[in-house]
Order: C-alpha cells, then structure tokens, then sequence
C-alpha cells in the first residue's frame, strides 16, 4: 500500500525519489518522507504528514542535498498519522534508515525484546523496529547487508523494505518477504533505482528487475546483486518494460479518474489486439501456458479478487458459464485463502487484479498452488507478482497505468478479458462453433465505439445528476444477473469516491428488506437493458416509484418506455447480453465522478483508500 523508492548515482537524488514518489501517491498519502546523504551535508531526514506537497514544502525551505536517498509515501497501518510515524525510520544509532511497506506481524513481540535491552522508540510503527533491529545486527556484522538479512529473518508478515547506512554509502539493500509489496530495480548507466512499483521510475529506464519473495538485492550505481534471504546467490536477467510513461500522466485531465474512463475506448481496443482472428472465429491468448488439451480438462473454475476485480470475476462467471458450460464458483480472496477450499484435480484458478500486488489474491494463487491447481491472472500491471506467479500464464489487460484509486478502465478491461477467455475455453472445449465467436468477436470489436457514444452522452446527464443529487446520504443500486454485479460496482464507485452510503442489490431481492429504505429521499438506480430480465426490471421498478423512490435507469438505445418510467435516463448502445455491462457500468463510473466533484471530494485520492492492498 505504501510506495517506496530509492536512489543511487551521480545525480542529486532528491529530485528523483520526490519525482518517484509523485508517481506514487496514489498508494497512501497519509504522511511521505525522504532521507538523503550527502557525505559533507550528512544524512538529512524530512518528513510531513498529509499528502506530498507538503513534504514538498518542507524541503522547498530545507532542502536536502546528496546522491544516495530513499523516499516513502505512507498509507498508516501501524501508529496513527503522525510525523514521528512517517517514514523513513532511524535505528537506534541513528546512522540507518529504513523505509517499509508491509506489516511485521510480531512487531510488538520484537519492540518487547528491544525494550527490555534498552533500546527507545520514537514512534508506534512497526516500521522503526525493523530500522532498530537492522542497527543491532549491525553493530554486531559491521555489513549493512548482513545485519538485514538477520533483521529479516526475525520478521513475520509479509514486507518489503530498503535500508541506508552512512557508513555504506555505496549501496542500498533492498528485501522482499512474502507478498505484501513489490520491490522493482532499475538499471540505468551508472545509476540505479529502487521502488514498490514500476511507474516511479519509468522516466529513467525500462530496465527492471523483480525481487522475489525471500530475496534481497545489494543495490550500487553499478547495478544489483540478487540473493536469497539465506545467502544463495540469484542470477536474473532484467526484463525490459514496455510502458509509456507518459501514459502515466494526468494530461489535460482534472484527475486519473476523469483520464481513465476517457480511455476506456483505448483499453478496449488494445485488450483485443493481436487476439481475435475475425475471419477464422477464433481466439488466441499469447500468453496462456494452458493448451486446448489441458483447457478441456478443466471442470470448475474458482475465480478470485477483491473490491472492483471481484466484481469482474462475478460478471466472469455469467461469460465461463455460458460460453464454455463450466462450473464457476467465486469468491473474495480474503475468504477463500482462509477456508480451505477444496479445489479438485481439475479445478483452475482465475484471479483477477488490476495491480497484481493484492496480497490476499496472491495469497489465493497460493492456495491453488499448494493444492497443485494452475492459476491464471486477469492482470493489468506487467511484471507484477501475479502475472509471475501464474503458472497457467498471465492473461494481460494491456489497459496501461491505473494511477486513479477508483478502479475504472481495468474494471472494463477485465471484462472484455474474461469474455476472451471464456470464448477461448468454448473454442478448446467445443461448445462454441466457430459461426458463434464470429458473431461474438464482431460485437467485441464494436464495443469500444459504443463506449465513446456512452462516454459522450453521460457526462452531460451525470453533471447534472451530481447538482440534484449531491446532497444525499444514500443511494440504492438494483441490477439483475450479468447486471448485478454492476449495481455492486455501481455503489462501491459511489461510496469510495464521494462517501456517499450506497448499496448494490439484485432487484429480485429489493422487496426482501431493503425496500423498507424506499422514500422520496432515495434515488435508485436501476440498471434496466432490454435482456431476457427485462420485465422483471421494469416490474421492480414499479415497486420503487410506488413508493416514491427517484428512478435513475441506465437502459438500451430506443427504450421509449423506461424512459417514460424513470425520473431521470441514459440509454447506452445495445450489445450481446454478456457484453451489455462493459457499457451499463460506464455511467455509474461517471456518475459517482460527478457526485464527487460536486460534493468537493478528493477524488483521485480518496480518504482512508490505497490504490494497492498490500496488507491484510
Ligand atoms: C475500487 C478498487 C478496489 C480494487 C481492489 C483490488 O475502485 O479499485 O476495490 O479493485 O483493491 O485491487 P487489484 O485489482 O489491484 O487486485
């Protein structure tokens, strides 16, 4: 969740770890700091809570000096939002310094031990205790690498964290343990960089190298040196990252959220490519390890993720179900790590994250793992650990950096990634006819078009959605089967961004209890395209204005009559039922938007969120 970077080289690292964590704040924005070193200016510590401007601030009246430093944006898990809790943390001698993201599950155990032999703390992290746990064994090794690999062997929990000595000015370490972060290397000529993710250092090469779990790195301007926590030395060539890092940037946008719906039409487009083969009605997946053979053994699917992605996978299983006529069951990954599932010998996994990093999600891939059931990853992020650790191959959404922590783009990328996927597994298994995935590649390759009218005819609408309704404290989501889960996401986009209470429920069950909630107060927005449920819809939706509720459907193209029903309407371009919610969502992505900006949240940023979970 946090975001760490580090520098080493000829050039004035403060620039570049600031710059990085620019890049970051996306990930927690609680608190940021930076510990640079310089050897006549020494090692020069500024930190501020709240979000990096006003660490910006503080260097811009002391500013710091020094080619080697290291950086951290903060999303607080332990120890209140508090300078003294801000990264970077000093041992006791005050000589080392170390950033985290993760969570020392035994750190109040260690802090004991520490206290007992007199050792005093200045904050409540866990974080500082590592930084005094990396100083005793450095007074006993004289090696900064050395005294974190025996810090790290005490560590419980899953953490990635990079270390400076003053008296090691030639060198950062760098340590991986489980997976609650990414530790990313950059190779540049005579320089080297450091971060949790990729887009920190991006504007100085593309020249990576992942740490896995249980590694450490010896970082120096020359470059890395890998080994594992036990000391076994690790050979690893460098992939070369293909993102645009100006992909990256805001642009002429207000926020990331606002560029990335925009780019919907983009993600939808570029999903697809080098995929579909019109002409044959067929489906190619590059990256994919499962061949048709293996694809025809599969008998049940679990599909897995959390928040937005979990969304996808429960729109993924209308798609696998349909097309390919098997049995998906899906389930958050931070239930399904802990309930011993039992997967079967012809299960597959299927997770779903934007980042890749979600620690409950890998936590999941693990499961599968260990039950020696192949995993594939619905996965935008390149490089990231699920795409690594999915043995049946990563399933990549190409849909670029998502900066905004109100997932949007890889959300309908997910989907059209799942639609792929399900067609290619009715390919392998022959429950789709080659005529079938035609007629179904065609209405893929029109999506992203009918995702620019959607875009171009809501923002109007929800605008002024946002000045009539902006006020309200709640808000009601109705949706019924592959529509469902976009009520969900419809509500989550809501209360994520403008902390607006919403729930999302299917429309069979409103009359179940939630429509006691019902009055003239109440808007409900009901997701109503002309599908095999269409009835049922517009009967629910009786039932809402019955009791006054303010209808706000979200319907297909030429819908006289929901138009007539509905207080307020947006009607999308029609697709293939199974594809109809890439195109219901967008709105209630827009509308949430809206509602945000008009009740002056912070919308890229919004309070208590991270962009990555990297912690339980
Ligand atoms: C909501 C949102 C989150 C993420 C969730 C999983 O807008 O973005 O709910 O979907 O934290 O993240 P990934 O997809 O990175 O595993």
């Amino acid at each position: 969740m946090c975001g760490i970077v580090g520098y080493i080289g000829p050039r004035e690292a403060t620039e570049i770890v600031v710059g990085g964590l620019q890049r970051l704040e996306y990930r927690g924005y609680d608190s940021a700091g930076v510990a640079i070193y310089d050897p006549a200016a020494g090692l020069q510590l500024r930190r501020s809570i709240g979000k990096l401007g006003n660490l910006l601030q503080r260097i811009g009246r002391e500013p710091t000096v020094g080619c080697l430093g290291l950086g951290h944006t903060r999303w607080a898990t332990h120890g209140g939002v508090t300078e003294e809790n801000a990264h970077p943390h000093r041992d006791a001698s005050g000589s080392i310094v170390v950033i985290q993201n993760g969570i020392v599950e035994n750190y109040l155990e260690l802090k004991a031990n520490m206290l007992a032999d007199g050792h005093h703390f200045v904050s409540q992290t866990d974080t500082e205790v590592i930084a005094h746990l990396v100083g005793h064994y450095y007074q006993r090794t004289g090696s900064l690498e050395a005294a974190v690999r025996q810090a790290v062997a005490e560590l419980r929990g899953g953490n990635a964290l990079v270390a400076l000595c003053i008296h090691e000015p030639d060198r950062l370490v760098a340590a991986r343990l489980g997976n609650a972060g990414g530790v990313v290397i950059g190779l540049g000529a005579g320089e080297t960089f450091v971060a949790s993710d990729v887009p920190a250092i991006l504007d100085h090469t593309r020249s990576l190298l992942f740490l896995e779990d249980h590694e450490l790195a010896v970082i120096t301007r020359e470059g890395a040196q890998l080994s594992k926590l036990d000391g076994t030395p690790v050979s690893r060539q460098p992939v070369t990252m293909s993102w645009d890092p100006v992909a990256a940037a805001r642009g002429d946008f207000k926020h990331f959220m606002q560029k990335e719906i925009h780019e919907q039409p983009r993600a939808l487009t570029d999903v697809l490519r080098g995929r579909i083969d019109q002409d044959a009605g067929s489906v190619h997946l590059e990256d994919l390890r499962l061949d048709d053979a293996a694809l025809r053994q599969v008998g049940r699917i679990y599909a897995t993720a959390c928040g937005t992605a979990w969304h996808a996978a429960l729109v993924a299983k209308f798609m696998i179900e349909s097309l390919a006529r098997v049995r998906v069951e899906v389930d958050y990954a931070s239930e399904f790590r802990y309930r011993e599932p039992v997967l079967g010998a012809d299960a597959l996994l299927l997770a779903f994250t934007q980042s890749g990093e979600t620690v409950d999600t890998l936590a999941a891939m693990e499961e599968a793992r260990n039950q020696g059931v192949p995993s594939i990853a619905i996965v935008n992020a390149i490089g990231s650990q699920a795409a690594r650790v999915a043995d049946g191959g990563p399933l990549y959404l190409h849909a670029g950096p998502e900066i905004g922590v109100a997932s949007t783009k890889a959300f309908t990328s997910m989907l059209v990634a799942a639609y792929l996927f399900a067609l290619r597994l009715g390919q392998a298994r022959g429950t789709l006819t080659a005529a079938q995935i035609r007629i179904a590649l065609q209405a893929l390759v029109e999506l992203p078009g009918k995702a620019a009218t959607v875009i171009e005819r809501a923002v109007p609408v929800c605008e002024a959605l946002a000045e009539r309704y902006h006020r309200v404290s709640n808000a009601l989501f109705l949706g019924r089967q592959a529509n469902y889960p976009i009520a969900l996401e419809g509500a989550l986009k809501l209360k994520e961004i403008s902390y607006i209470h919403a729930e999302g429920y299917p429309a069979g069950e409103m009359k179940h209890g939630p429509i006691a909630l019902i009055d003239e107060d109440l808007p409900v927005i009901c997701i109503a395209p002309r599908d095999h449920i269409y009835a049922k819809m517009l009967s629910n939706i009786e039932q809402v204005r019955a009791r006054h509720g303010q209808v706000l459907a979200i319907g297909t193209d030429g819908d006289d009559q929901l138009a007539a029903k509905a207080d307020r309407v947006i009607l999308v371009p029609a697709t293939i039922p199974l594809l109809q919610p890439v195109l219901t969502v967008i709105p209630l992505q827009i509308f949430a938007y809206a509602m945000a900006l008009r009740r002056g949240c912070d919308v890229d940023q919004p309070r208590n969120l991270a962009k990555s979970v990297t912690v339980e």
